[in-house]
């Protein structure tokens, strides 16, 4: 191993010991109300309703909960609105609407996935809002109306994605920037409708936005690292079309992998929260014509930081 290897892995077992111990003295929320849902991300909180009123010592065992398990899944939550969904989600930080397609009207934030209207199915492996370079750091999700079958969403851990890339290839990953834009190739996507192809041509790319992003991440809460990927990427900067493709799909490979992700089969009234910085998620596109709305309140991130300390940069910003 080399010298920046040994110390990534270091760095990375003292960030896991700390999440760790964290994650033991919390008095607010009993083990026994914290049930894993797969062996390396993802657990459900059981007995806690959520809202902005929770006193401060739950949002924070919240918080040390969603950055040890990466994601957290809370059922039952029916007495949430909006604005309630909100108020919640604010106690973790400043809230952010979509850059391109705003929020719902009369909130900070809501972005209403309904998969009967375009772009309602986000059926593409992707960390969320990535072709900005402050991306999100955590997304609230709430089901709203959730299908009879089908409509489940899978999470990838792309923390444990690095950490068990062998030597060289983590190596070659903490060498790599890529370029992420939200006017990717949408040719890629095999179930578009025409209402999608519209909704992405006239809103989602009416601002062109392209950032450069370190291809391993350094999480700033845990110091964790963590793969920077997802479908917003449309090349490594200094390579061509073919190798970057190729180099992605290995990359992109160790993160999904089923051993590294955690399904939810949502109900209505479901809370999943994920750390935006350290997971990718897939909605599962199984459902249809079935109606599926969820309503995601997306709170602020930073500008991601490099191994050797180096931020995303964004290169473009363009409007239409
Ligand atoms: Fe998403």
């Amino acid at each position: 191993m080399t010298q920046s290897a040994a110390a990534a892995s270091t760095s990375s077992a003292a960030a896991h010991a700390a999440i760790a111990a964290a994650a033991t003295t919390d008095f607010f929320i009993s083990e026994a109300d914290v049930v894993r849902r797969a062996g390396r991300l993802g657990a459900e909180i059981r007995n806690v309703a959520l809202g902005g009123d929770l006193p401060d010592a739950a949002i924070e065992a919240i918080h040390r909960l969603l950055l040890r398990h990466k994601v957290v899944f809370f059922r039952g939550q029916h007495h949430l609105d909006d604005a309630e969904q909100e108020r919640f989600a604010r106690r973790l930080g400043d809230l952010v609407p979509h850059p391109t397609i705003g929020a719902l009207k009369g909130t900070a934030s809501i972005l209403e996935l309904d998969a009967s209207r375009g772009g309602g199915r986000a059926d593409q492996w992707h960390t969320d809002v990535t072709f900005v370079d402050a991306h999100p750091k955590f997304s609230v999700l709430r089901g709203v109306v959730i299908p009879e079958f089908g409509g489940d969403t899978v999470f990838a851990n792309t923390v444990s994605a690095y950490e068990d890339l062998p030597a060289p290839l983590r190596q070659l990953a903490g060498s790599l920037w890529a370029v992420h834009s939200n006017a990717y190739d949408y040719a890629v996507k095999s179930r578009a409708t025409d209402a999608d192809r519209k909704h992405f041509d006239e809103v989602f790319t009416g601002t062109v936005y392209e950032t450069e992003h370190p291809v391993v991440q350094v999480h700033p809460e845990t110091g964790e690292h963590a793969l920077l990927l997802g479908n917003f990427v449309q090349r490594f900067v200094g390579l061509n079309k073919g190798d970057s493709q190729k180099l992605f799909d290995l990359f992109q490979s160790h993160i999904t992998a089923p051993e590294n992700t955690v399904r939810w089969g949502w109900q209505a009234g479901d809370v999943v929260i994920w750390d935006n910085r350290a997971t990718q998620h897939y909605a599962v596109n199984d459902y249809g014509n079935q109606k599926r709305v969820v309503h995601r309140a997306t709170v602020d991130g930073d500008v991601p930081k490099s191994i050797d300390g180096q931020r995303s940069i964004l290169r473009k910003k363009v409007a239409k």
